[in-house]
């Protein structure tokens, strides 16, 4: 599986740069309302891409670590000659270093590619401090098409239709103006792993369910503490007026915000 990360790092890495209108509009006002203050915090960024996360919370004065698995992502985030430490590390690995020593540990929309999740979430508890905290930000799977057939049903400037799939990469780019009526779901409790396709190259994920998610939170033994699923903020709109519309109606992410308390 890591070998598709590393065939899709570059293209990702041209997309995503210091942060695509989603984690700017949408992830970041959201991690910054949940930390509150991530000054001097010891936080961790798992699958960290290319470590546009890493970079904004430092702005922020939090101290980061950015790990990932895949080599070809880790050179991207060197690349922006910053002094973050990043490592190339697998979560899910029972080896996995570190003890209790981070405030945060944060899961960037990288948990649905994890197929031993709960690994992660075993070394997330134990990498962190007593009341330290856990963010899970992943695409919601209540409203996440599994399928091509699934998504936003979309209508163009010229009367095209399309539906959205898995993703909503396409209508990032997309800046022209297209409405949708309807987001469709049909197998919501199917729980396969599928492949997404990005700039044309494949990674492969795993659908969850709401439950999944949250009991295995609850099982690795952290206390939620909240669940939010945030529209963009009103600064997106300028910027991709037929995307914020969409995302003000059904949310794209959910937020597991949760406490290691003991
Ligand atoms: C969808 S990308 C998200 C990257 C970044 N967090 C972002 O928001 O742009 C998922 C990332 O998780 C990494 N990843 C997947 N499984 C992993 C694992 N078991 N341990 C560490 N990183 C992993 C992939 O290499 C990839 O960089």
């Amino acid at each position: 599986m890591f070998d598709e990360w590393n065939n899709v790092a570059e293209a990702w890495n041209k997309n995503m740069k210091d942060g695509d209108w989603f984690q700017r509009n949408i992830i970041y006002p959201e991690i910054l309302r949940l930390l509150v203050n991530t000054d001097k915090k010891k936080i961790i960024d798992v699958g960290c891409g290319n470590g546009h996360l890493s970079r904004f919370l430092t702005i922020h004065g939090a101290q980061m670590l950015g790990v990932d698995n895949s080599q070809q992502m880790l050179k991207c985030c060197k690349a922006y000659n910053s002094d973050i430490k990043y490592e190339q590390l697998d979560i899910t690995d029972d080896t996995f270093p570190y003890e209790d020593c981070f405030d945060v540990a944060i899961f960037n929309n990288s948990m649905q590619d994890m197929e031993k999740y709960t690994n992660g979430l075993s070394n997330a508890y134990r990498i962190l401090k007593k009341n330290g905290h856990l963010l899970i930000v992943v695409k919601h799977p209540c409203f996440h098409g599994r399928s091509d057939e699934c998504g936003w049903r979309v209508t163009t400037e010229d009367g095209d239709t399309f539906t959205t799939g898995h993703g909503l990469t396409e209508l990032e780019k997309n800046k022209s103006n297209y409405t949708a009526d309807f987001f469709l779901i049909n197998d919501y409790l199917n729980k396969s792993e599928h492949t997404r396709e990005w700039y044309g190259l494949k990674t492969t994920s795993y659908a969850r369910t709401l439950q999944d998610y949250i009991n295995t939170v609850i099982q690795a033994g952290f206390t939620i503490k909240s669940i939010s699923e945030p529209s963009p903020i009103p600064e997106g709109q300028a910027e991709n007026p037929s995307l914020y519309e969409l995302l003000t109606r059904i949310p794209n992410f959910i937020f597991i915000y949760s406490e290691k308390k003991q």
